[in-house]
C-alpha cells in the first residue's frame, strides 16, 4: 500500500506564518471593505463605487476589463457607477478582489499570471457554454485557482523549490510532487489562504479541489468546471508554466459538467483558437 506523507505544511503552520507577516498582510486593504460590503444586502451601486474610487488603480484597472474585448461594449465606460450598471455588481466585486489579488501575484510570477488570466478566460467561456449563471464568478476563480503557488513561493520557498525540483525530475505534475514531497498540494493552501480572507465557501472549496474533483464535493459543478478549465489551460496554451506536465482531465468532471464527447470537442476546438485576452494587466 502506497504511504501518505505525514504533511509538512499545514493549515495551521500556514495561517501562523501569515497572520505573522508585514509583507503580506491577512486582508488587502481594499479587498476587505469589498468583502464585508459584499455580504451585506443593503449594499448600493453607489456605495461600492465610492469605495473602489478610493484606489485609483483599482479604477483604473476596472475601467480597462470594462473597455477591454472581453465584453466588447460599443460605448466607452468612463466611470465605475457606469461600469456597475453595464456589467452589474457581481462582475465588478469579483474584479476587484481578483484584480487587487493579483497584482502581488503578477509582481511574484508574470507566468503564474498569464496562466491564470488564461484560465480566467476559459472558466468564463466554459460556464456559458454550461449555462452557469453569474459567469463572471468562474472569471475571478480562474484568476485565483493557483493563488496557494504564490502563497508557498512566499512563504516556504524552500520547501516550495524542492518540491518544484522533484516533480521536474521526476516527471510529475507540480501538484503531485507536493503532495508526495510536502504532504498537501498549492490548491489546499490556495483554499486555506482564501478562506481565512473570508471569501465564499463556494470559491474556497473550487480553489481547494481543482486538483483533487470528487462529484461528492458541496460545490462539485463550480469546481468541475474550474478543473477542465484549467487542464485546458495547460493542454492548449503553448506559453503555460512550462514546469507543469499537463494534469490529467477528469472523466468525472466532464460527466457533471454534463457536456457530451461531440460538445466536448467544441469547447476544446473553440478554446484553442482563444487569444489570451488583456483580462487585468
Ligand atoms: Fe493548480
Ligand atoms: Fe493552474
Amino acid at each position: 500500500m502506497c504511504e501518505v506523507p505525514k504533511p509538512t505544511i499545514t493549515r495551521e503552520r500556514l495561517l501562523k506564518k501569515i497572520s505573522g507577516s508585514k509583507s503580506f498582510p491577512s486582508v488587502p486593504k481594499i479587498a476587505a471593505p469589498i468583502i464585508q460590503m459584499a455580504n451585506d444586502e443593503k449594499t448600493s451601486f453607489t456605495d461600492l463605487a465610492k469605495v473602489i474610487e478610493t484606489d485609483s488603480n483599482l479604477t483604473a484597472r476596472i475601467l480597462k476589463v470594462a473597455n477591454s474585448g472581453f465584453y466588447g461594449f460599443r460605448r466607452e465606460i468612463t466611470s465605475i457607477n457606469h461600469a456597475l450598471v453595464m456589467l452589474g455588481w457581481n462582475a465588478i466585486k469579483m474584479i476587484a478582489l481578483g484584480s487587487t489579488i493579483l497584482t502581488r501575484m503578477c509582481a511574484k510570477d508574470r507566468t503564474l499570471f498569464n496562466h491564470s488570466m488564461r484560465v480566467a478566460q476559459i472558466a468564463r467561456f466554459i460556464a456559458i457554454e454550461a449555462n452557469f449563471y453569474k459567469v463572471e464568478e468562474f472569471a475571478v476563480v480562474g484568476l485565483l485557482h493557483d493563488f496557494g503557488v504564490i502563497i508557498l513561493k512566499t512563504y516556504f520557498p524552500d520547501e516550495y523549490r524542492k518540491a518544484l525540483q522533484y516533480s521536474i525530475d521526476n516527471g510529475l505534475p507540480i501538484y503531485l510532487g507536493e503532495r508526495e514531497l510536502l504532504g498537501i498540494d498549492h490548491a489546499d493552501v490556495g483554499g486555506w489562504t482564501l478562506a481565512e480572507w473570508d471569501l465564499p465557501e463556494n470559491i474556497t472549496e473550487s480553489v481547494a479541489k481543482h486538483h483533487s474533483y470528487d462529484p461528492e464535493n458541496y460545490h462539485a459543478r463550480k469546481t468541475a468546471l474550474l478543473h477542465v478549465a484549467d487542464v485546458f489551460a495547460f493542454a492548449f496554451d503553448y506559453k503555460g508554466p512550462s514546469w507543469e506536465k499537463v494534469p490529467e482531465l477528469s472523466a468525472a468532471a466532464i460527466e457533471t459538467l454534463g457536456f457530451t464527447n461531440a460538445e466536448l470537442k467544441d469547447v476544446a476546438i473553440t478554446v484553442m483558437k482563444m487569444k489570451l485576452d488583456p483580462l487585468i494587466v
